[in-house]
């Protein structure tokens, strides 16, 4: 099943369950300052879940699409990182609760998309026996594929959060760790979380406390691609056909194979990730800059021209890659189908400007590194970071990453003195120009 009929099919299953389907949000949150973007299903529906606002049908069901950048320097280094994802999810506003949202995720896994139920593993929070009954005594679930964890309570900062429960495809012992103990919520590959329920039962206040809601409600969560990579029998997200086709662009733009060297591997699939990441978020509205969203985009678009780079690409290449990411993504998700064009001139745009310093900053930090190196000091210098970001447009982040690839760490505190330095003489020049206007 292609990643697209898989969205679809998800989407229908739960319209026939009296679900409304809504296209996804945006990815800028609307009236919500607590979050910078969206990072799950239910984060664009947090009013309804509170009872702010009315819903237009207590059953909704989206895939919606997330971006997290939390752990940025994983992607492309794992199976399974992504900064830009989709997560498909039913919603209930005091609707059903607990048993039919069992009951469904069930359905959907075993009888829609067919997956073998002797692979299929779940887990409850540890006192929450109506979810164990469920899976056990109405699904059938055996008791040895059900483990209850103290960590499943799902909450993203501020907002309607609750004990969950989790669903896990065993992709086989050769995925896993050698300890004995390997379970659903191992860190290890081998149980691979596809899909969260979440029993939204309290609102976290901004002081920390958790207050009942007055409603119970479901949130749901199943990651696109970790299930379109079980469905496909893929080794890693990045080979489903939602991610594989930006991979093999870019392999042959570069005159690479994919699968050859891990270090190119890495930059391939950073690209992919950030392909996508960079399409969806120009497609929503955001432009590079220097602060909060657009400084996500900024600092991802140039870390995927810096891997470029790695890979002996000379010139631009990520304009044309928003072509690939459209095609793919185009016929699921109607406003990035809609912006292509648009994308493409800001990224173009970025590319060039960043493209056209790039070298002489890769230059600069790797003599700079060199020469600390034969000092044998370990850090880089606050004003050579801050001069890299004035100068050169590289994100702190990237000179950082840069710098520990080669065992080096920055001066973070120097490099924010640089910055406020720089604030500030910019104040005072601002100042007296006004000063100048003001004078007859
Ligand atoms: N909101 C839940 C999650 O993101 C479903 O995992």
């Amino acid at each position: 099943m292609k990643g697209n009929e898989l969205r679809q099919a998800y989407l229908q299953f739960f319209e026939s369950k009296g679900h409304l389907k809504l296209d996804t949000f945006s990815l800028i949150p609307e009236n919500d300052p607590s979050l910078l973007l969206i990072g799950a299903g239910m984060a664009p529906l947090k009013p309804f879940f509170t009872g702010k606002l009315v819903p237009p049908c207590h059953r909704i069901t989206t895939s919606q699409t997330c971006m997290r950048t939390g752990d940025l320097e994983n992607v492309g280094r794992t199976a399974r990182h992504h900064t830009f994802f989709e997560m498909l999810g039913n919603f209930s506003f005091g609707d059903y609760f607990k048993k039919e949202a069992i009951h469904w995720a069930w359905e959907f896994l075993t009888e829609v998309i067919k997956l073998d139920k002797n692979r299929l593993y779940v887990t409850v929070y540890p006192d929450d026996q109506e979810a164990y009954d469920t899976w056990h005594k109405e699904c059938g679930v055996e008791e040895s594929h059900i483990s209850r964890l103290e960590d499943n309570f799902w909450e993203i900062g501020e907002g309607p959060c609750g004990p969950d429960s989790e669903i896990f495809f065993d992709q086989g012992p050769e995925h896993g760790c050698d300890d004995p103990n390997c379970a659903p919520g191992c860190d290890c590959d081998r149980y691979l979380e596809i899909w969260n329920l979440v029993f939204t039962q309290f609102n976290k206040m901004p002081d920390g406390s958790y207050e009942p809601l007055q409603h119970k409600n479901i949130d749901t969560g199943a990651g696109l691609e970790r299930l379109a990579s079980v469905l496909q029998g893929c080794r890693t997200n990045f080979e489903t056909d939602l991610i594989y086709p930006i991979i093999e662009a870019t392999a042959k733009r570069a005159g690479v194979t994919y699968n050859d060297n891990p270090n190119t591997d890495v930059s391939l699939k950073v690209i992919a990730d950030h392909a996508r990441a960079v399409t969806a978020l120009i497609s929503d509205g955001v432009l590079p800059s220097n602060e909060g969203r657009g400084y996500v985009l900024r600092r991802i678009l140039r870390r995927a021209v810096r891997h470029g780079r790695l890979l002996g690409i000379e010139g631009i290449f990520l304009t044309p890659l928003v072509d690939v990411v459209v095609d793919i993504l185009g016929p699921g998700i109607k406003s990035i189908a809609e912006k292509k064009d648009f994308v493409k001139r800001v990224v173009q745009n970025e590319e060039e400007r960043f493209n056209q310093t790039l070298e002489q900053g890769l230059e600069l930090l790797n003599s700079l590194i060199d020469t600390l190196a034969a000092e044998k000091a370990t850090v880089v210098p606050g004003s050579e970071v801050f001069k890299l970001y004035d100068t050169y447009g590289f994100p702190w982040e990237l000179t950082e990453e840069i710098a520990s690839e080669r065992g080096f760490t920055i001066d973070h505190e120097g490099f924010e003195a640089a910055m406020k330095e720089q604030r500030e003489r910019a104040r005072e020049a601002r100042v007296k120009e006004d000063a100048k206007v003001a004078t007859p």
